[in-house]
């Protein structure tokens, strides 16, 4: 994280879009770069020529508020939507995915807060869910189990989870921080290289925030990088490298997290002015 600037200056425009190409850390690529993204809904158009760069080891902040694109945005970039105009890199390659499969074979993974893991299943087979290890016994295929859990138990050792007595208990019997932080560390163990979280810790205690936090500043670390959206800035902003605020679907403003405050992003937001679109309807 960057230390916090000083106080906004009075006068400043809430239209200021701060070009952060330049302030990007040194040696982090590019992952993923969305270019004038565009997409409606019937008529209603819920992104607006958006750019947004996320760079390997970043934890790019997306904020607005409700109905500002963030979910699209991020829909786009895991497959399950596609722009009607505007363009994706990763890597460098122009790339369009069709579906989420497409977008998670290049390592984009969603977490999601309801669908982390599977519930019924034990913990093990959760971390390697279709990536299972197998052995064959002349014709026969059987599972690597002991293999499988020794490294689950590595991953997961670190994590402080209170509620794991054995890896073979059903991820129902985990709480909500603890399946995200389970599912986020098995997408850094599989070699993500992007990963996205829309209101993580929507739901979660105090305590489950703080680890669940940990853990995605951890994946940072790792080199993936990151896309969080909350609405609670005060969640956002201290695990946040940049922050990329959306507003009736347009970037409203971009920086990094040693530009402003959150006090100033506080102020933006506290901004909004109303929707032109639905001005236009009244
Ligand atoms: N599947 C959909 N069909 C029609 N309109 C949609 C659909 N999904 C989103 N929208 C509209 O697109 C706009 C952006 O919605 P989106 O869900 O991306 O916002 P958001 O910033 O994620 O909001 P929230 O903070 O409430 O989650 C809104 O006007 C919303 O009503
Ligand atoms: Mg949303």
């Amino acid at each position: 994280m960057t230390p916090m600037a000083g106080p906004l200056e009075d006068g400043s425009s809430h239209d200021t879009i701060t070009d952060t190409s330049a302030q990007q850390p040194v040696g982090s690529a590019p992952i993923v770069e969305l270019v004038g993204i565009c997409k409606y809904y019937g008529n209603n158009a819920a992104l607006q020529s958006v750019d947004m760069t996320v760079s390997g080891g970043e934890v790019v902040g997306l904020v607005g508020d409700n109905g500002s694109g963030k979910s699209t945005l991020v829909k786009i970039m895991a497959g399950y939507h596609q722009p009607n105009s505007g363009s994706i890199r990763f890597r460098g390659e122009a790339v369009s995915f069709k579906s989420p499969a497409d977008a998670r074979a290049r390592g984009i993974e969603v977490v999601y807060q309801d669908l982390a893991l599977i519930e019924d299943l034990c913990l093990w087979r959760n971390f390697f869910l279709k990536r299972e290890m197998w052995r064959r016994i002349g014709p026969m295929r059987v599972l690597r189990k002991g293999q499988m859990m020794e490294v689950c138990r590595e991953q997961l050792d670190g994590l402080g989870l209170l509620h794991i007595r054995s890896l073979d208990q059903a991820a129902s019997s985990l709480s909500g921080g603890e399946k995200q932080s389970v599912a986020i560390t098995r997408a850094v163990h599989f070699g993500a290289s992007l990963l996205i979280l829309d209101e993580p810790t929507a739901a979660l205690s105090v305590r489950e925030t703080e680890n669940v936090l940990k853990v995605i500043a951890n994946a940072a670390k790792e080199g993936l990088g990151v896309v969080y959206i909350d609405h609670r800035l005060d969640h956002v902003y201290p695990v946040a490298d940049r922050i990329v605020l959306l507003e009736h679907g347009r970037v409203a403003a971009s920086f990094t997290t040693g530009e402003k405050s959150l006090q100033e992003l506080r102020e933006l937001v506290a901004r909004v002015r109303p929707d032109p679109q639905v001005m236009r309807h009244r």
